[in-house]
């Protein structure tokens, strides 16, 4: 695929972010307009950014599948359904094989981005994992995630916690990119464990 047509595919999701159909979502207080467009700007573009480097670094041979597959991987969440992966996974298979694409290689990509039910084994599985960790870290997302999310303070430092262990030990898959966001990781962690609410 040409560098135009993934560009046009990224700004067609990115304008479904901006433009969401459903009105609210369940872990928002916001509606999803204002949560689904910062989700893109602090989460999923910047998702996009490192995923795109760690292929270029680790040599991925289909760099492409890697981009797209970030492009479409809490996709969705959007329409508020879990397992985002599974179904995110099948949603953009279906997107890209519309447009006569083969998706398969997508989707498998994205149905290990969380490593829960299904782990990462291939290259590029392992760079969308890691690259979706490292967005939790480089970016103000538990920020953002504390400014829409409907739960008390108290509830979101344990998600966060338990979250930025999963993040930091199980998603990021090579020591240099752990070592990447470690300042970040030790920090957020004392916040959140060292705070009295
Ligand atoms: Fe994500």
């Amino acid at each position: 695929m040409s560098v135009d047509e993934i560009l046009a595919i990224e700004e067609e999701v990115k304008q479904l972010h901006h433009n969401p159909v459903q009105a609210s979502h369940s872990f928002s207080r916001l509606d999803a307009k204002t949560t689904f467009t910062g989700f893109w700007n602090i989460h999923v573009k910047p998702v996009i950014e490192i995923s795109k480097a760690l292929a270029k670094k680790y040599n991925s041979p289909v760099s492409d599948s890697v981009w797209l597959a970030a492009i479409f991987h809490d996709i969705a969440r959007l329409s508020d359904e879990e397992p985002h992966d599974e179904i995110g996974a099948e949603r953009a298979k279906a997107f890209l094989n519309e447009r006569g694409l083969d998706g398969q290689y997508v989707k498998q990509i994205i149905l290990t981005h969380r490593c829960k039910k299904h782990r990462p084994e291939t290259l590029e599985q392992k760079i969308l994992a890691t690259a979706d960790a490292m967005a939790h870290f480089q970016q103000p997302f538990y920020l953002w995630y504390s400014h829409i999310s409907n739960k008390s303070l108290s509830e979101q430092f344990k998600t966060m916690a338990a979250k930025m262990e999963w993040d930091y030990y199980v998603k990021i898959f090579w020591d240099s990119e752990r070592d990447v966001v470690r300042s970040y990781y030790e920090a957020l962690k004392r916040w959140v464990n060292g705070g009295e609410l």
